[in-house]
């Protein structure tokens, strides 16, 4: 598919979370209209059921449509890619790209091959996370960590509150899988199947009993967009970036956004 410069591209998710694969995808596609949807009025989607998160999102995302004409849509959410993406792409006829979590790759670069999966307890649960398991472990011994907390503690350390280190530190404990940085058969990659952990990529690091690599998919999506709508064109876009809170609360956060946008100060 090509699209003339610059395409519209809808980033959605249920919070401050999908920044982290916008902020890849503006990398790619410099050039682009970027409107940034955050659910928070549904926020968190990982204490929503399968059903009810299907019959939010669907029809919401197709009012977006409506409203904004995109080129492309990207459910920067894992919670609610594990699950909507058919549903989108049997309803409307636009291309969409999900982010879902990375384990193939994890597994392949695991050398201890003991892996663990850190995302909402919505994601961890889902028939489609256990698929990729039995598809891709590789041999690996992948521990699903279901985290309640931790897209949350995102929230507000991006909103500059301050999130205390044992807060976050008991999220991540039961990814550790090992007796020390010296066990051979010790966890050695986490995958961060929620787009809002990257946002705390620095605390998690700083907090690791010993260290892991952290898969990230966003560059992934940035590269599966960029494929989908080919090289920037010579025109860019200047009507500005758009930031829409479903629960229509002015946003506060501009600076703290800005970095994430390229550089544009999202309206
Ligand atoms: N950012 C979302 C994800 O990737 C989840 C956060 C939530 O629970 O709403 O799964």
């Amino acid at each position: 598919m090509r699209v003339a410069a610059p395409p519209t591209i809808l980033v959605f998710d249920s919070g401050l979370g999908g920044l982290t694969v916008l902020r890849e995808i503006v990398g790619v596609r410099p050039d682009a209209h970027y409107v940034y949807v955050a659910d928070d009025a549904f926020f968190p989607y990982g204490h929503h059921g399968e059903d009810e998160i299907v019959a939010r999102v669907v029809p919401l995302v197709g009012e977006l449509i409506e409203a904004h004409a995109p080129d492309l849509v990207v459910i920067a959410c894992n919670t609610a890619s594990t699950i909507v993406m058919s549903h989108l792409r049997d309803a409307y006829r636009l291309p969409f790209v999900g982010t879902v979590p990375a384990i193939k790759p994890a597994c392949a670069s695991s050398k201890t091959r003991r892996v663990s999966v850190l995302g909402t307890r919505g994601t961890v649960k889902r028939e489609y996370t256990r698929k990729l398991i039995s598809d891709f472990a590789q041999g690996c011994e992948v521990t699903l960590v279901g985290s309640g907390e931790l897209a949350s503690l995102a929230e507000a350390a991006l909103s500059g509150q301050s999130v205390r280190d044992a807060d976050i530190a008991a999220e991540l404990a039961p990814c550790f899988v090992g007796n020390g940085a010296d066990d051979p058969a010790r966890t050695d990659t986490v995958v961060l199947a929620c787009t809002h952990y990257p946002l705390l990529l620095d605390r998690l690091t700083g907090l690791a009993p010993w260290p892991v690599d952290w898969i990230d998919p966003a560059p992934a999506i940035a590269r599966r967009v960029a494929d989908l709508l080919g090289p920037p064109g010579i025109e860019s876009d200047t009507a500005g970036a758009e930031m829409i809170f479903t629960s229509k609360r002015p946003h506060t956060l501009s600076a703290a956004l800005t970095p994430f946008f390229g550089g544009r100060v999202p309206a």
